[in-house]
């Protein structure tokens, strides 16, 4: 009964293991996948915007402040290393402030959707409020690559 008992136990704890090591690697996808699908929605809003689609523009903007949210989730401690990420420690030794650049990078999108149409400089609007932000965060907390 006991040696069951115990092999039940360490049956779970095994599995459990494999889970966390599975979903550390899943995470890190998914990120690495999110991070370059706002990339390309970026370079759509910038050329939308150019153009004059604005509310096509629009919609992409929340959609990129909307994930810049689900992104800071994205960064739980087991996924500092391995499956080719290229984050830097510092993310969880300022964990604070990599949040906040996050909170803001989202921000600044919503407030792209209600200033964009009367910005006479479109592409130095999004380079302050769009651009600007990626390089922020990535010189501290990307690797170079
Ligand atoms: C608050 C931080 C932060 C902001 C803002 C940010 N990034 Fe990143 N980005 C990261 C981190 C950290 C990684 C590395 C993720 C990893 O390798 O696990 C990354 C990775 C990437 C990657 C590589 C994805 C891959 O497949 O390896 C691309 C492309 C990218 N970012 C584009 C952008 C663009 C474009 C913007 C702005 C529109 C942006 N990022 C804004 C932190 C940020």
């Amino acid at each position: 009964m006991i040696g069951i008992s115990l092999l039940v136990i360490f049956t779970i704890i095994i599995s459990t293991n494999a889970n966390s090591e599975q979903s550390a690697e899943d995470i890190i996808k998914n990120r690495k996948a999110l991070f370059s699908k706002n990339y390309n929605t970026a370079k759509k809003v910038q050329s939308l915007s150019s153009n004059g689609d604005f509310d096509e523009a629009k919609e992409l903007m929340l959609e990129m402040s909307e994930n810049y949210i689900a992104l800071k989730e994205m960064f739980p401690e087991n996924t500092k290393e391995g499956f080719k990420t290229e984050v830097t420690p510092l993310i969880w030794e300022e964990k604070e402030k990599f949040n906040s650049l996050m909170e803001k990078s989202s921000n600044d999108m919503v407030q792209l959707i209600s200033t964009i149409e009367d910005e006479d400089d479109i592409r130095g609007t999004l380079g302050k409020l769009m651009w600007s932000n990626c390089k922020a965060c990535h010189s501290k907390y990307r690797l170079p690559h």
